[in-house]
């Protein structure tokens, strides 16, 4: 992400936040319960919306500018329970199966293995346990994706490896995972490149 991109990241998201994500973030997580994992916490705007369901929080967050922003914050709330750890998403030092819910927002867009991460967190979650996810996607018809396709190669080497025009719903359903929710929505006062989204909760099947 690079220091300059963490240090104004709340403000160049604030408008979108303030139209609707906030409120996306709260209903999305409001059911969280147990043990559990976010990857990619960024500066940490999921924390306030972790309720005392939540029994015990590791977050983890590769890039150290992100990640002193996100210490930050967990100091300020005195979180007790919750622990920062500076892991990627593709290779989790969690034991099998040791998570009540895993929760990802805007990082599948961003991380350089998808299919490694999707996997990485089917792994650590209990059979039965719930992936939280937020991603922008790559546009669907009638919308064109023409210009994700042609501004991906530049826009992600500006934006932190951000791509556009990832399927993350795809790879769910490829790395086991069944599809309980998914809300396909605008991004409110987003790019255009990025407008198209994804949130729900995924489930680790139990085993027949
Ligand atoms: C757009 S920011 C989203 C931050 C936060 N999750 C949010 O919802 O505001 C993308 C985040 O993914 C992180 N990231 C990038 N590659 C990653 C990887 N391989 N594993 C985990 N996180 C990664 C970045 O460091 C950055 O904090």
């Amino acid at each position: 992400m690079g220091r300059l991109m963490a240090r104004f990241y709340d403000r160049v998201t604030a408008a979108s936040e303030e139209a609707g994500v906030r409120e996306w973030r709260r209903k999305l997580l409001a059911n969280a319960a147990g043990k559990g994992l976010e990857l990619g916490a960024g500066t940490g705007l999921n924390l306030d919306h972790y309720g005392e369901k939540v029994s015990s929080l590791y977050l983890s967050e590769p890039d150290p500018h992100m990640r002193v922003r996100l210490a930050d914050r967990v100091r300020a709330m005195r979180g007790r329970g919750i622990e920062v750890a500076d892991y990627a998403a593709e290779k989790i030092p969690l034991p099998d199966q040791s998570m009540e819910f895993v929760a990802a927002t805007l990082v599948i867009c961003s991380v350089r293995d998808p299919s490694a991460c999707l996997g990485e967190i089917f792994r650590v979650l209990q059979p039965g346990g719930v992936y939280y996810f937020l991603e922008h996607v790559g546009h669907l018809p009638p919308r064109s994706d023409r210009w994700q396709r042609l501004l991906e190669p530049l826009w992600k080497r500006v934006m932190g490896n951000c791509h556009l025009t990832r399927q993350t719903e795809e790879g769910m359903r490829r790395a086991g995972f069944e599809i309980e929710e998914l809300r396909r929505d605008d991004m409110p006062k987003g790019p255009g490149l990025v407008r198209s989204t994804i949130r729900g909760r995924a489930r680790r099947p139990k085993p027949a």
